[in-house]
């Protein structure tokens, strides 16, 4: 199982930490090729996130890339929730190989928001053939042991277990 995910500032990344231990899956940071500052991130600002996620069309671009991906089946996507909506760099990622055949299970954090229709929002970013699992959102803070606790993980168990790879 593929765990690629996008976090600026560790929310998403800790959570990958536990991932890989919890489901035992290979996790994989989307890095943009241009980093973002902290005045970047300062939403309602109109900064550079502001912007983007105004922009359906924009693509931050990712330094590096994934070498292996035909091997994976299953890809839990990690992602922040940045105006109700994914990260545009999720939308370059997702362009930027074939997943075609293969299965996503989105996951977001937040300040408060949901999943929402972020995840939906992807959908037509990939082949016909993907199957998209429905998204979960943890709040930051979350603990390890509190999302072992939650049955979220099991429900993820549940929905992937017969397409782990
Ligand atoms: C540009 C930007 C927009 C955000 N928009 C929302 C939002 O719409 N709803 C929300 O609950 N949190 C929002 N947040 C907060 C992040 O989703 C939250 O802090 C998240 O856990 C950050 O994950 P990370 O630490 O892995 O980057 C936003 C943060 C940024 C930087």
């Amino acid at each position: 199982m593929f765990y690629p995910y996008f976090s600026c500032t560790g929310t998403m990344e800790a959570l990958a930490g536990y991932a890989a231990d919890i489901l035992g899956a290979d996790v994989y940071e989307i890095v943009p090729e241009e980093p973002y500052t902290d005045a970047d991130l300062a939403y309602y600002t109109g900064g550079r996130a502001d912007q983007e996620q105004d922009d359906p069309d924009a693509r931050p671009a990712i330094s590096g890339s994934v070498e292996n991906m035909e091997e994976y089946d299953t890809v839990l996507l990690g992602y922040p929730i940045w105006h109700g909506q994914a990260p545009r760099i999720i939308s370059t990622f997702l362009e930027s190989y074939d997943f075609a055949g293969k299965t996503i299970v989105p996951f977001c954090t937040s300040h408060s928001s949901g999943v929402g229709s972020s995840a939906d929002n992807l959908h037509s970013l990939c082949a016909d053939s993907t199957e998209w699992k429905d998204g979960t959102r943890f709040g930051g803070g979350t603990e390890k042991d509190m999302i072992e606790e939650k049955c979220c993980w099991n429900l993820l168990y549940a929905l992937l277990f017969n397409s782990i790879k």
